[in-house]
């Protein structure tokens, strides 16, 4: 247990590269946006200082409008694909430029909530919450411009969970021809049987040019690109983060703010309500382009529950659903419904666990009185860490570790998991 607990600091430690954490050495060389959100709260266990210059550091690839990029290079590395030179923008420090599932405000209230040096967590967050409500005004401006109350993802990059096969039908649309030649780099640290396919990232790419050619303008990436979802993910993400920076506003902001966020707040509940799939028991995303839910149960579908956006029944009817997954794989929570055609037990987000998505879906169980399933998933997270290290992700039907070793967000979750 101590040792466990002492080699997920010691992870944290190791992939520190001054002020930032990288995810793991080599294969991820930068600070990737919703990583260092969980690493904040790891690092808070132990260091709370290095826990707000994580945040500090990840908010100087902050842009002007408000975006929070996926990735901030703050220093040079040949071990990424594709680096600062395909994006190609003028940000200093430079930075890619789409966002990721936006958990940094729950991260900055936890950390400011667990603090003990009161004195300067209430000093770092007044300095921060400015960036914080700049960036979910940027959600609302840049991906639903028409408050809908679901905002669009642009790249299966922005949901987190890049290969996942609830993306497989909206990716079918996107082109894999490219400006931009792929030189990729992961297949070269990992065995390509677990990582995304070839043309799956002809696909990323392509985006990428996309966007690149709109300029990284907003509503012109939002018109042009040829995919557009509603992420299960993303939407539960921002909804849980607009409650609690509508918590931080009280302490660090206006009357008028915390108007605007109940505002958002309103708007995204019933967005995420539509979401629902009566059928299959569990939140399914949605093709922004042409109306047409996804057909493939995944992790993300659970976390409604953390965005504390379930009706009774629904939260009864998603824990069934868990449930039903738990027979069919030894540990919880597979990232696709194991049940399910596309469900792959070793492919990144297509059917291994993920001990952040689990962190999520526990406290959400956790909120729709769930308690018992919710310690399950803790415990199983727990023993995967255990037994095999803090590794990116783990094969549900065995247990057996996968990806990249000594993990950033595995070790913090499992510092959270105490
Ligand atoms: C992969 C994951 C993404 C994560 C990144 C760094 O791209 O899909 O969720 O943020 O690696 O760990």
């Amino acid at each position: 247990m101590t040792d466990t607990l002492d080699r997920a600091r010691a992870t944290l430690r190791a992939n520190d590269r001054g002020g930032y954490t990288v995810p793991t050495a080599r294969l991820y060389p930068f600070q990737w946006n919703w990583d260092s959100a969980f690493v904040a709260m790891g690092f808070a266990t132990f260091d709370e200082a290095r826990a707000w210059r994580e945040i500090e550091r990840l908010l100087e690839g902050q842009w002007g409008d408000g975006l929070i990029p996926q990735i901030v290079f703050h220093a040079p590395s040949d071990n990424y694909f594709p680096g600062p030179e395909v994006w190609g923008t003028r940000h200093a420090p430079p930075t890619s430029s789409i966002t990721q599932p936006p958990v940094l405000a729950p991260a900055a209230r936890r950390v400011l909530d667990t603090a003990t040096n009161h004195g300067e967590a209430e000093a770092r967050m007044a300095a921060i919450y400015p960036a914080l409500l700049g960036n979910h005004r940027w959600w609302q401006r840049a991906r639903d411009p028409l408050r809908t109350g679901l905002v669009a993802t642009l790249h299966p990059w922005e949901t987190g969970m890049d290969n996942s096969p609830a993306w497989d039908r909206a990716m079918a649309r996107v082109p894999t021809t490219t400006t931009t030649v792929v030189r990729r780099r992961d297949n070269v640290h990992i065995d390509p049987a677990m990582r995304p396919r070839a043309e799956d990232y002809q696909r990323f790419i392509h985006l990428v040019d996309c966007f690149r050619d709109a300029g990284w303008d907003p509503a012109r990436m939002l018109a042009a690109s040829p995919f557009r979802v509603a992420d299960t993910g993303t939407v539960a993400i921002l909804l849980r983060a607009e409650q609690d920076l509508l918590a931080l506003s009280r302490r660090f902001g206006s009357a008028a703010e915390q108007a605007e966020i109940a505002d958002r707040i309103a708007l995204q509940r019933a967005g995420i309500a539509t979401l629902w799939n009566e059928q299959a028991g569990i939140w399914m995303a949605r093709d922004l382009i042409d109306g047409a839910p996804a057909v493939v149960g995944t992790s993300a579908g659970f976390l409604p529950l953390y965005a504390h956006a379930a009706e009774a029944e629904q939260s009864r009817r998603s824990a069934a659903t868990l449930t039903r997954w738990a027979e069919k794989v030894r540990f919880l929570v597979p990232s696709t419904d194991p049940a399910d055609a596309a469900f792959e037990p070793l492919r990144y987000w297509r059917g291994p666990i993920w001990a952040v998505v689990n962190w999520m879906i526990a406290d959400g169980l956790d909120w729709a009185g769930q308690p018992k399933l919710a310690a399950r998933v803790r415990a199983d997270t727990a023993t995967l860490i255990d037994t095999a290290g803090p590794w990116e992700y783990f094969d549900a039907t065995d247990g057996k570790e996968a990806g990249g070793a000594d993990f950033s967000w595995t070790a913090a979750i499992r510092l959270l998991m105490g």
